[in-house]
């Protein structure tokens, strides 16, 4: 057992950043941070566009960015946290800075400032097409240098502790006590008894298997908050990102970053035609529903397995300038950007929902705090605005540090039990995890993607049910690896995005459901 008196399981933007804050106010006191792979994998370290903030007072404000951050989330919102993120978001973007994180700057030594859909203005910084490497690279390096961090690779949460585990009957106030948590290279579980507990897991892309986020998005901390009891909201708002690259599988795509259409490009589809002004007066910059609705529809219309994005009217050198990862992924697939067109598709890229928390931070589970993808603040409401999710990321890291500063958590006297695992034997045969994940990733896909509707929202329903029954029995009888984990987690929470999204009887934000109007 190791006892700490911060766990924070995640190393992305929001982890990471309530980390270091932790560690510089409080030397005596211990962090630990858990992380799943390696200390950068994350989907903060691929994240591209950049970070939405009012730089420029000129010809932006904090209105014009809280009113565009209101209509993207379609009515949904929580007000008060959308102005508190926005108000605070460059004092964060600032601190991140004189911890190290470059950002692009004019010859004047301005912050370059990018545009995406739904902004109203140009607001995103950046550097270049690999902004959430920078931010992750200056966050480690930082961490690095805080003694009082010990940060675990390849340590994968695997259940919350709290009284449930006990045997005590108690069912209300219940509290987290810290974490059981496999060390992936020894195969070994143990526990962590925390004074306090952040979840920054991140998302869950992966539930979809075609999808933008890398192999570690798999909702876990959803998953664990969810078996814990704790309050999951608007798990039916998920962001699908209109223009992944099609690369003729399913797995997880490389994106092309919206910024790329705030460039200029141009959407098409495969007779050539430039669809999007059909569908919505902004053309290639509408929200991101509107242009993944758009594209499903071209794509099911035409029978074409992809649309295309279009950047051959572009200068050139400016876009190797501004997209350079883009650029050379492009031509490691054979596509070279001056003068073919992009092969795209929508895919999984964001949750909008997640484990619910106030305006500190705190989930609905005593000494349990929440930030970043993995929680639903209000600030997103039905469909998150571009490049909103790194700021709220920083802020509410931030949000729970202020609070942790002012309430030390107490160190419990109770006696946690060890996990138990007794009786259960390795799971033996690899091809069944594999198997059974891919069939939840397929049924998401088929039944609970970009346009859904109830007959198949209830088949994806059925069909979910057994592969939870079949998952149990695996559970109940096998020594716990991090696949088989995983799959747990993943059913969970297709269970519920697929029950929320039955729940919603509108149409709303991202959320789209053809039996309801338009
Ligand atoms: P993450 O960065 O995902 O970190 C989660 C961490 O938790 C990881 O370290 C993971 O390994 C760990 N973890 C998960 N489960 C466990 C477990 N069971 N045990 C231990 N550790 C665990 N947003 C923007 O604002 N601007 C952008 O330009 C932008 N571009 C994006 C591009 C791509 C390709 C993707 C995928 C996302 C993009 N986003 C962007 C979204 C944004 O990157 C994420 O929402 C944000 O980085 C989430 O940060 P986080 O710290 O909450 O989670
Ligand atoms: C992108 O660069 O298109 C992603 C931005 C985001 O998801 O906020």
């Amino acid at each position: 057992m190791i006892e700490t008196n911060y766990l924070i399981i995640g190393s992305g933007a929001a982890g990471l950043t309530l980390a270091v804050k932790l560690a510089a106010e409080f030397p005596k006191r211990k962090i630990t941070v858990v992380t799943k792979a390696n200390e950068s994998e994350s989907n903060t370290k691929y994240a591209q566009g950049g970070v939405a903030a009012v730089f420029d007072l000129k010809e932006d404000s904090f209105q014009k960015h809280i009113e565009d951050t209101l209509i993207a989330g379609d009515g949904l919102c929580n007000r008060a946290v959308v102005e508190m993120v926005i108000k605070e978001g460059p004092k964060r973007l600032r601190e991140l800075m004189t911890w190290g994180a470059n950002f692009d700057t004019d010859s004047d030594g301005e912050l370059t400032l990018g545009r995406e859909g739904g902004h109203s203005q140009f607001r995103v910084i950046h550097h270049k097409d690999t902004t959430g490497n920078e931010i992750e690279r200056a966050l480690l390096a930082r961490t690095n240098q805080l003694a009082n961090i010990t940060l675990l690779p390849h340590h994968f949460a695997i259940d919350l502790i709290t009284e449930h585990h006990f045997s005590e009957d108690k069912t209300e106030n219940l509290s987290c006590y810290g974490a059981y948590v496999l060390d992936q290279i020894s195969g070994n579980i143990f526990t962590i008894k925390a004074d306090c507990t952040t979840l920054a897991s991140g998302g869950m892309g992966q539930v979809y298997g075609h999808t933008t986020n890398p192999v570690v998005a798999t909702g876990d901390g959803i998953a664990m908050a969810y078996r814990a009891k704790v309050q999951i909201q608007n798990m039916e708002f998920i962001q699908f990102h209109p223009t992944a690259l099609y690369d003729g599988n399913n797995g997880a795509s490389f994106l092309i970053s919206e910024a790329v259409r705030g460039f200029g490009a141009f959407l098409r589809n495969k007779n050539g035609e430039r669809f999007m002004l059909k569908y919505d007066e902004r053309g290639e910059l509408a929200s991101r529903d509107i242009v993944s609705r758009a594209i499903d529809s071209e794509i099911k219309m035409s029978g074409a397995d992809c649309v295309y994005l279009d950047c051959t009217h572009l200068d050139i050198e400016d876009f190797k300038q501004d997209f350079p990862n883009i650029y050379e992924t492009c031509l490691q697939q054979s596509i070279n950007v001056a003068k073919d067109w992009i092969p795209v598709v929508p895919a999984a890229h964001y949750l909008c929902g997640g484990v619910v928390v106030d305006l500190d931070g705190k989930t609905s589970l005593k000494n349990l705090f929440a930030c970043g993808e993995c929680s639903c603040t209000g600030l997103h409401g039905a469909n998150r605005l571009a490049s909103n999710s790194l700021l709220e990321a920083l802020v509410y890291a931030d949000r729970i540090f202020q609070y942790l500063r002012k309430h030390k958590p107490s160190r419990t006297t109770k006696a946690i039990p060890e996990w138990n695992d007794e009786g259960t034997v390795l799971l033996i045969g690899s091809e069944i995890l594999p198997q059974k994940t891919g069939q939840l990733q397929w049924l998401m896909r088929r039944y609970a993607g970009v346009v859904r509707n109830n007959s198949d929202l209830k088949e994806a329903s059925l069909q979910l049910e057994k592969l939870y029954f079949q998952m149990e029995a695996l559970y109940q009888k096998h020594k716990l690896n991090t696949a088989l984990s995983e799959l747990r987690n993943m059913v969970n929470v297709a269970h519920l995005i697929i029950q929320q999204s039955l729940n919603r009887t509108e149409n709303r934000g991202g959320f789209f459901n053809e039996d309801y109007k338009k």
